[in-house]
């Protein structure tokens, strides 16, 4: 670190360096003195390094000084500025709710926190503000917003952290389209901002079923065809035992069209029956629609007509290739959601550049999980039902609907809201659906219960993913890339070493002992 008096002269005509920034001058120095010494770094503070992960982390204060770091950082510093003026230009108030708080039911496991002046007591770290921003909305902060850090401890991947950002908001007397258009704008003006992009609104609205029918997940990727055909009851009555057997077995039996497919080598196919098996595909068959018409291992099982229906359902022509999963509908569709993008990659299908926005609505109110026979919130259990009437509800829970909305760009889920429940004897009887009885409910969420008791109004918002949005508006391909100290698929901070060991003494303060 240099510290130089002097004179700064333009550089004479022909001799400008265009290829770097100061090529423009030259410092005529007067006087030098070295504020600090450096040593060697362990790698150049420029974009094209072959450097891994681990050292870029453990350095990061060297890491950000790479150009398309800093880029990054001050990319999300302006999305956050745009988020403020749109909202405070909307009269929203930003308030801050506690991070040491009451676990939060978001899906995930919560980071506790150990009370010193409450022995054997534990505060649990925000999964998000939900029930703070719904407890606003009783005090009638009408219109709220905040930036705030949220805590999941979940299996991370590249598009998750450990400590994370939402863009959350909440408003009052709201229904889902009014949650949504202000979503809609705030995403407009960014990408104005930023991209120099119009995007055209209303985004494209899907409902959940048609989401998990024609792309095998609920964040679909639109940008590229390639959809999902079922052909379960065609395959039931088929003489081939594999999926005779799965439909038998109430699974289902789908597949996707690898447009070109016919010239994949044994290998490739092998390869993509590899793929598949990471989601748990048991198989991967196949049917190639060459010249002489369909061509496969599996093609006896099938009569001339069944093969030119499933030919039919997948739109497909000679030198295609159609692939199959049969199993139970979640591994089929998971493992189909991969091999469509997969494909899309393969083909090149998908142009850069390209921005697909949807909103995924009507989702199914709970879901069933069958290892412990009982219902469980799709989003979260404060979501409002699309029938109101507990009888029907408690009657029926697997069909209902709630009012959800997801938002979903490029395949990937950016933000999720709902309108709320407002009413006590509901929201009571949700907790029940899931399980929990009064007692329990009274104990983990008294308060929340008790707050809807004083006439609270009707209610809903959304949470966007700072860090997933910044993600996409950068191109960035990990989440690590935009967040200035992100942590390890281990959820470990190379730079600080976290989390680290404590001494005993502290144990002591907090009544705990290690059982390591
Ligand atoms: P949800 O759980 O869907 O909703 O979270 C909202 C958005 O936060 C982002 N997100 C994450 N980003 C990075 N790392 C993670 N571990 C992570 N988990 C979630 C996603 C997601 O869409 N309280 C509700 C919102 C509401 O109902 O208003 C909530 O938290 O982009
Ligand atoms: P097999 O009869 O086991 O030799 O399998 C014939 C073809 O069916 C192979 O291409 C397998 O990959 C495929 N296959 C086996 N099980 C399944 C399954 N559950 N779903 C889809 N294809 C399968």
């Amino acid at each position: 670190m240099l510290e130089i008096k002097g004179e700064v002269n333009a550089r004479p005509a022909g001799t400008v360096n265009t290829r770097i920034t100061t090529g423009e001058i030259e410092i005529m120095v007067k006087e030098l003195s070295v504020l600090n010494s450096a040593k060697p770094l362990p790698f150049p503070p420029e974009d094209d390094i072959k450097v891994g992960e681990e050292t870029r982390l453990k350095y990061r204060y060297l890491d950000l000084r790479r150009p398309r770091i800093f880029q990054n950082m001050l990319l999300r510093h302006q999305v956050c500025q745009l988020t403020r003026e749109y909202f405070n230009s909307l009269d929203f108030l930003e308030v801050e709710t506690p991070i040491l708080t009451k676990s939060t039911p978001e899906g995930a496991r919560d980071y506790l926190v150990p009370s010193r002046v409450n022995e054997g007591r534990f505060y649990a770290l925000p999964q998000s503000p939900q029930l703070f921003k719904q407890i606003l909305m009783v005090s009638g902060f009408d219109r709220y917003y905040q930036i705030v850090k949220c805590f999941r401890d979940e299996d991370l991947r590249a598009d998750r952290q450990p400590e994370f950002t939402q863009i959350d908001l909440e408003m009052s007397f709201v229904e889902p389209e009014d949650v949504m258009l202000v979503t809609e704008e705030l995403i407009k003006k960014i990408f104005k901002k930023i991209q120099g992009k119009e995007l055209t609104t209303p985004f494209r609205r899907l409902d959940y079923d048609t989401a998990i029918a024609k792309y095998g997940k609920d964040a679909p990727d639109l940008r590229f065809g390639l959809d999902l055909v079922e052909i379960t009851t065609l395959a039931a009555k088929c003489g081939f035992k594999v999926f005779q057997k799965v439909v038998e077995n109430g699974g289902i039996v789908k597949g996707v069209k690898y447009p070109g497919g016919e010239k994949l080598s044994r290998k490739d196919i092998d390869d993509l029956t590899e793929f598949v098996a990471i989601y748990g595909a048991r198989g991967l068959a196949w049917l190639k629609i060459t010249q002489d018409g369909p061509q496969s291992v599996i093609a006896k099982f099938f009569s001339a007509e069944e093969l030119a229906g499933i030919q039919e359902a997948f739109a497909a022509e000679v030198g295609d290739l159609i692939f199959f999963v049969a199993d139970q509908p979640k591994i089929v569709n998971d493992a189909l959601a991969n091999l469509r993008k997969k494909i899309a990659e393969q083909l090149d299908l998908i142009k850069k550049g390209e921005l697909a926005f949807c909103w995924v609505v009507d989702f199914p109110l709970f879901d069933y999980n069958e290892g412990e026979k009982r219902y469980e919130a799709l989003h979260h259990p404060f979501t409002c039902p699309t029938v109101e009437d507990i009888e029907e509800l408690t009657k029926a829970p697997g069909k209902a609907r709630s009012l959800a909305y997801d938002l979903v760009l490029n395949g990937t889920e950016i933000g999720g809201g709902s309108i709320r429940v407002h009413n006590y004897d509901l929201q009571k009887a949700l907790f029940k659906i899931i399980g929990m009885d009064d007692e329990e409910a009274s104990r983990r969420f008294g308060f929340l219960l008790e707050a809807l008791s004083f006439g609270a109004p009707p209610h809903g918002g959304l949470a966007l993913g700072l860090d997933r949005l910044v993600m996409l508006l950068t191109d960035s391909e990990s989440i690590r890339d935009i967040i200035a100290f992100p942590k390890t698929q281990k959820a470990v901070c190379l730079l600080t070493e976290a989390p680290g060991e404590v001494s005993n003494a502290q144990l002591g303060e907090l009544s705990l002992k290690l059982d390591t």
